[in-house]
């Protein structure tokens, strides 16, 4: 599958069932599913009138939702791939999804969701907090208690070999290794460093653990927080609470809070529905400046043509718009 897509998307499904009842959402011409791509950096528009389907869309981009059927690559790799109920190929795990979420998605939802008993800088710093350590540096933790074990059962076997050269040569062993050795045997030694140097690698495992989790709650979190505020205008009310904003503020706070992490896409779903017309464009303004200067995906949701215009002139490149109809996503 071609790299350069951030998303590929052949088939796509997805029907939600209660008791006995289906609700087919996304079918597709013929049910033979939808199809999307999208590539780095691009703009994409979705339409469709209410309850077409739109933020289920949203929410399987989003990685928050999973489709009934078909097959969907997110920056190339596989997240789902189900023909007729069955798994087809390898998809990833619900721990992997949600990595990719944390680190590469940023949601914006109709309604802000801000956190109400926290500051505007606390909200924006939040997804910093629940940022885990990825993959690699885990890995590479556990690779270095694995070392450790391995150097403690080297570290018993060279002690063995250094006391049967001693004895073998009729040599007297060095004080400091016979006094260990009488004392706990060649065994207990072996043991205690096995024991000294796990609890060695575990400690530094830890620190190492925790020294990141500090970086992302501690001061440079902070100071990130500060810059996307100042860049979505907003730095000046870092230390005010949600209902001291006005609805376009909370939702460019809540545009902040979803660059956090610097996530490559950006997926809003009618971030400027609660709006009116004036701080909708806003809103829209501050999209396409983020989609151009820091190049992000971003996927946007909207009934508005007015806005969809003010976009397409504004922007610079091309936006790519699509409808959703009868369960079927169409480009326009
Ligand atoms: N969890 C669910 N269980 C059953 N049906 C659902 C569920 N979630 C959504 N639906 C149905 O799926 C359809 C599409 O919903 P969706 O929220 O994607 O529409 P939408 O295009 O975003 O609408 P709107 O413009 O009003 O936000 C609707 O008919 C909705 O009732
Ligand atoms: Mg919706």
């Amino acid at each position: 599958m071609a790299e350069e897509f951030i998303y590929e998307l052949k088939g796509i499904r997805k029907r939600y069932v209660t008791g006995n009842t289906y609700v087919r959402v996304l079918t597709g011409k013929d049910d033979a599913g939808i199809d999307f791509k999208l590539k780095k950096g691009e703009f994409a528009v979705v339409t469709g009138s209410s309850g077409s389907g739109k933020s289920t869309l949203l929410n399987i981009l989003g990685l928050l939702d999973t489709p009934t059927f078909g097959r969907m690559f997110f920056k190339g790799v596989q997240i789902h791939s189900r023909e007729s109920g069955a798994l087809v190929s390898k998809e990833a795990s619900a721990e992997d999804r949600a990595e990719l979420r944390n680190s590469d998605i940023g949601f914006v939802f109709q309604q802000h969701h801000l956190l109400p008993d926290f500051t505007v800088l606390e909200n924006v710093s939040q997804p910093a907090k629940l940022h885990r350590p990825g993959r690699g540096f885990r890995v590479a933790s556990e690779t270095l208690c694995i070392v450790a074990l391995l150097s403690s059962v080297a570290f018993a076997a060279t002690a063995l070999s250094v006391r049967n050269y001693y004895l073998a040569d009729g040599n007297r062993v060095p004080s400091g290794i016979a006094n260990l050795l009488n004392v706990v045997g060649i065994g207990g030694a072996g043991l205690f460093a096995t024991i000294f140097l796990l609890l060695l690698a575990y400690s530094l495992y830890f620190t190492l653990l925790r020294r990141k989790e500090n970086i992302a709650a501690g001061s440079s979190v902070k100071k990130r927080a500060l810059e996307l505020l100042d860049i979505v205008g907003l730095k000046e009310r870092a230390h005010h609470f949600p209902n001291q904003l006005s609805g376009g503020e909370r939702q460019r706070c809540a545009i902040a809070r979803a660059l956090m992490n610097s996530p490559e896409v950006l997926l809003c779903d009618e971030p400027a529905g609660n709006l009116d017309h004036e701080n909708g464009i806003k809103i829209i303004d501050e999209l396409s400046r983020l989609g151009r200067e820091l190049n992000k995906t971003v996927v946007l949701v909207t009934h508005e043509k007015t806005l969809i215009e003010r976009l397409e002139s504004i922007h610079p490149t091309p936006v790519r718009k699509w409808y959703i109809e009868s369960g079927d996503l169409q480009p326009t």
